[in-house]
């Protein structure tokens, strides 16, 4: 394996974005662009190629299937995105489709590395590309709600005038409607969050993250709306993934893997705490919920169950 390969399937707004936030880290030493249309993956790929100058040595050029079998990742962008007011999840007939095609592809070669999914509905997605490609558990993962748990911090953080990586709190369930916030073991650098409500706005934190939990699960929406995609925000969650992966960081990060009974679910993937280094999602770590979160949690599982059953 070439273990400083990346690979991304998908040319579209999130795999350029992601390609080009990828190549500013040096973590690899060639990235592979694919897309359904090659002119496009060639004019991303000497488009970005252009400004390595100005970043770090790297060979990015336009494959094919056969030039990504020995990548250390493969991230998966392809298929359609969300239109204003469209679901996640109303997309996922078109994408499971599309991922059937993929994994077909990626399952007939001896992929070594690891599999990140992006496409939505992420979840589902994320299950369908394990069922479809045959890799093991732990080499197959999504952005899941990495970047729903980094608008919560980053949100928490300006309310409370503090740095929003000193805000530790996690998105969790369904990347998607369903998603909920774990506010119960939220902290600031391990003050919990209602004491430093308490000490700095003293009465504002119910309503504070009742709103602020809204606006986490509205942002994709919001930002459809005003410029037709999202695609910044999950390219930096990406790269944060990919940073973990290759610096075998063991961090814990709320991707989307394929649970072993976590919460009583099963036949699913879900986005969770996990830990994540170069094997890939080595561990989903089962915090501890309040009886809210708890219920909330089991409606995402219920949702993502529901889709499954109709379209696995
Ligand atoms: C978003 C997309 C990545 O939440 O689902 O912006």
């Amino acid at each position: 394996m070439n273990n400083r390969k990346v690979a991304i399937i998908g040319c579209g707004y999130v795999g350029a974005a992601t390609a080009f936030s990828i190549m500013q880290r040096g973590l690899f030493s060639e990235m592979v662009l694919l897309d359904v249309d090659r002119k496009k993956a060639e004019g991303e790929a000497m488009d970005i190629m252009h400004g390595m100058p100005f970043a770090m040595p790297i060979h990015i050029h336009a494959g094919d299937y056969d030039d990504i079998a020995d990548s250390a990742i493969i991230i998966v962008t392809a298929g359609c995105n969300q239109k204003p007011e469209e679901s996640r999840l109303d997309l996922v007939h078109k994408n499971i489709e599309i991922y059937r095609q993929i994994m077909g592809e990626i399952a007939a070669r001896k992929v070594e590395g690891i599999l990140l999914v992006v496409s939505n509905p992420v979840d589902i997605l994320t299950y369908a590309a394990w069922k479809f490609s045959g890799l093991p558990r732990h080499r197959v993962m999504g952005s899941g709600t990495v970047l729903d748990t980094a608008r919560l911090k980053c949100m928490l953080g300006n309310e409370l005038g503090v740095d929003a990586r000193s805000v530790h709190a996690f998105i969790i369930g369904e990347h998607g409607d369903s998603e909920l916030a774990v506010f119960s073991s939220a902290n600031v650098s391990g003050i919990d969050l209602k004491d430093f409500y308490d000490m700095c706005q003293p009465d504002e934190y119910h309503e504070d993250t009742e709103r602020i939990y809204d606006q986490v699960k509205d942002s994709a929406y919001k930002i459809i709306e005003s410029k037709k995609a999202t695609y910044f925000g999950v390219a930096m969650a990406v790269r944060r993934i990919c940073e973990c992966i290759m610096r075998n960081e063991h961090s814990i990060l709320t991707v989307s893997g394929v649970v072993e009974g976590q919460y009583g679910a099963s036949d699913m993937a879900l986005s969770l705490p996990a830990i994540v280094g170069s094997q890939g999602l080595e561990q989903i770590i089962q915090i501890e919920l309040d009886e809210k979160e708890e219920e909330q949690l089991q409606e995402s599982i219920r949702v993502l169950g529901n889709v499954l059953d109709e379209c696995m």
